[in-house]
């Protein structure tokens, strides 16, 4: 398996000066995928982005349906599928800014959500958003006393940030998401399901061992909605045993 860096749907390009607004369709009339003219400077990287989201069709339904990310449909997708939103729900969605997750959370009957995220996320009654770094000390009780009860679902979209060395950066990802996999372990309660964002990648493997030795159920789900050249793809950890045995820490951690 190959290992990419991760896709950040919010990521910002380097801000470039654009001089001229986007066109759409040839000299006839025909339809044609909108592109950027764009000044000698923009860097081929910050181009793609920007014809990426242009023609992105997952951002133009998000923006129809008001939901604040792309990401909206991951959820939505993962749920049709496993069917964990529910109003009994309480959840803890970590690395949720800028807050797609919790909207389909609240849509979907969620009435107790946490969110956390290194980033501010504007208001999202009556979800909690807490503005920290999960892997600080004292988030995770800090995460629960929000909630004000054991969460029964841990979503995971975080995404480490990549420093552009593809080992490190993997591992990096993996140890993230190994972190989120072990405090889902510790809190949830038999039954209770996690879901993360994953990357494809050999370091994954040591994250699938733990959860399939504390979940009934362990799952890949690719998206529709994720894009096909990206190497993630989520992690479903239906139904937490009753008693689980974990494997040592792993390396990465
Ligand atoms: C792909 S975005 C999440 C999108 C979100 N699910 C939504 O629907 O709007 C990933 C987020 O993870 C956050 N993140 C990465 N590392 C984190 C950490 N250690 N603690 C909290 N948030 C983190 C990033 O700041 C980023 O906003």
């Amino acid at each position: 398996m190959s290992s990419d860096p991760p896709e950040d749907p919010r990521a910002e390009p380097p801000r470039k000066r654009m001089v001229r607004a986007p066109t759409r369709g040839d000299a006839k009339g025909r339809n044609q995928a909108a592109r950027l003219k764009t000044a000698d400077t923009r860097s081929m990287s910050s181009q793609q982005w920007l014809n990426r989201q242009i023609n992105d069709p997952f951002v133009k339904e998000a923006k129809a349906r008001g939901y604040r990310s792309r990401a909206a449909f991951k959820l939505l997708e993962i749920d049709d599928k496993y069917h964990v939103l529910n109003p009994a729900a309480k959840v803890v969605d970590l690395g949720c800014a800028p807050g797609g997750w919790v909207q389909v959370c609240l849509e979907r009957g969620v009435t107790r959500v946490v969110g956390v995220d290194l980033l501010p996320v504007p208001p999202l009654a009556p979800a909690i958003l807490i503005e920290g770094d999960f892997t600080a000390e004292g988030m995770e009780a800090g995460l629960i006393d929000a909630l004000g009860a054991g969460p029964n679902l841990i979503l995971s979209d975080m995404a480490a940030n990549t420093m552009g060395h593809a080992q490190t950066d993997h591992l990096r990802i993996v140890a993230l998401v190994e972190q989120a996999a072990r405090f889902a372990l510790r809190v949830l309660p038999p039954g209770g399901h996690f879901i993360a964002k994953a990357f494809q990648g050999g370091e994954m493997e040591a994250v699938l061992r733990l959860l399939r030795a504390g979940f009934q159920e362990v799952r890949h789900f690719k998206p529709k909605s994720s894009r096909a050249g990206s190497s993630e793809l989520y992690l479903i950890a239906l139904r937490k045993k009753a008693v689980v045995n974990l494997p040592e820490a792993s390396s990465v951690a």
